[in-house]
């Protein structure tokens, strides 16, 4: 097992360079499943993600290779449609496969993705959405096994609600091959999702609204395999630029690069803005200049472009720097807390009723032993041990490793000290 050893106190300076979108990445490989070539996508991260889904895409037959370039997706001889429960369970973008296969094999066998860290998380719209287009879906020991009629999905017309990210992907997925027209309304609007729609249009998908809450798609016959080059990742960018906010030096900027900062929504903007740091944005850079002191920020999570969610426990560590009191709702998922009682643990004062979280900021937090839960969740306490007086060990980075790429190398390189390391989960703590 291997944590992050983090001594708190030392200031973050300098630049950092946002990795490529880990959310985009695997809709991407999905698509690189629907036509009967080699696709090559340019800026794909070195992440456990992108690992399992390749592992994913190998069993139904596709050949996956990582280039200096980026991955080399060789889909020619994909026929076993399947993804299997061990896998899926792994990472539930996963279920991909189920659009991805119906679209290029007319028939999926594909696992439920199973529990979450926090959720609930049901596909329900994916399954009904889908069999809104023809596609006749059973479930069978915990698994579903889904068909479509000769000639792909016959189309026709389905609402999310809410709107959901996965779902869209997952209908399209299986719409761009077929016979039939296909309109999803209240579909989503995430950038990941407008650069997943780009790549199927560049593979000849016919495609109307882009961007936009009503999709219109018209089945074809086949795509074409392409070369496509994948965007900057916008949740690293909100980490790192609350990262700069609270571990920098009150006055000097830090510099975020590659970074394609319209991604991250006017209201997580705004609300970083309401807390004084300074925040310069350029086309593909932002400039953050550490406040002296951080204004305590309420926010609400909402679908793009609202505040994202995959930011929310960063922010509550923003807040706990913040010289007062705040709070953080998470309308997208009720119950992704678990980062909380672990904050508390280096002396985050917070307190969790429903969907929301109330932080009393201005306490100095103080170095522990902590534990990952989640993706997210685990970085916000990377956050806190980098400001917290002492050193704090993050156990379980696993979940880390699953999203954000060469994370302890770039810190390190702009200041932070910290360090990976083996550990027994189950030795006494002094031996660690
Ligand atoms: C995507 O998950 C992201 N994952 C998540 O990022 C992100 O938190 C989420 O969107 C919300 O922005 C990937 O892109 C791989 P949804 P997804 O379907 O597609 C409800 C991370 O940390 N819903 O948009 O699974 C659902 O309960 C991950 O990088 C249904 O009710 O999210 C939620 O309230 C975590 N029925 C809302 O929609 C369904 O069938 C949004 O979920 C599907 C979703």
């Amino acid at each position: 097992m291997e944590k992050l050893v983090i001594k708190g106190g030392h200031p973050l300076r300098g630049t950092l360079a946002i990795s490529a979108s880990k959310n985009a990445a695997l809709s991407l490989m999905a698509a690189a499943v629907l036509p009967q070539g080699v696709t090559h996508l340019a800026r794909i991260p070195k992440l456990r993600d992108i690992t399992t889904f390749s592992h994913v895409l190998r069993i139904t037959g596709a050949a996956v290779t990582r280039k200096d370039t980026g991955l080399q997706i060789d889909a020619t001889r994909v026929g076993f449609p399947e993804a299997p429960y061990e896998l899926v369970k792994k990472m539930r973008a996963s279920f991909y496969m189920l659009g991805a296969l119906l679209g290029r094999c007319g028939r999926a066998r594909v696992s439920l993705p199973g529990g979450c860290a926090w959720g609930p998380r049901p596909v329900n719209l994916h399954l009904e959405g889908l069999a809104a287009l023809g596609a006749q879906i059973d479930l069978e020991e915990g698994y579903v096994v889904a068909q479509t009629p000769r000639g792909g999905v016959s189309g026709g017309s389905y609402r999310l609600e809410p709107s959901s990210v996965g779902a869209t992907i997952n209908l399209l997925l299986a719409a761009s091959l077929g016979r039939g027209g296909t309109r999803i309304e209240n579909a989503a609007i995430e950038p990941d999702v407008v650069v997943f729609c780009e790549m199927l249009s560049a593979m000849g998908a016919r495609l109307a609204g882009i961007g936009t809450r009503t999709i219109e798609i018209e089945g074809v016959q086949e795509l074409k395999a392409i070369n496509f080059s994948n965007c900057p990742d916008r949740i690293e960018l909100g980490t790192f630029m609350i990262a700069a906010a609270i571990a920098g030096v009150p006055g000097q900027p830090v510099r975020l690069t590659h970074a394609h900062p319209d991604h991250l929504g006017e209201q997580f903007i705004a609300a970083f803005k309401e807390t004084g740091a300074g925040c310069a944005i350029a086309d593909n850079e932002v400039i953050v200049t550490p406040p002296e002191s951080i204004n305590p920020v309420s926010i609400e999570t909402a679908i793009y472009p609202g505040f994202p969610t995959d930011l929310q426990a960063q922010w509550t560590v923003l807040l706990a720097c913040a010289n007062g009191k705040a709070t953080v709702t998470d309308q997208v998922y009720g119950d992704r807390f678990n980062h909380i009682p672990e904050l508390a643990r280096l002396g985050l004062r917070a307190n969790v009723v429903g969907n929301q979280v109330t932080v009393y900021g201005g306490s100095q937090l103080s170095g522990a032993r902590v534990m990952s839960t989640d993706l997210r969740a685990s970085v916000s306490l990377v956050l806190a041990g980098m400001i917290a007086q002492g050193t704090t060990h993050v156990g379980r980075i696993y979940h880390l490793d699953r999203g954000y790429e060469h994370l302890e190398k770039k810190l390190s390189q702009c200041g932070i000290d910290i360090r990976r390391e083996q550990y027994d989960e189950f030795a006494a703590p002094q031996q660690n």
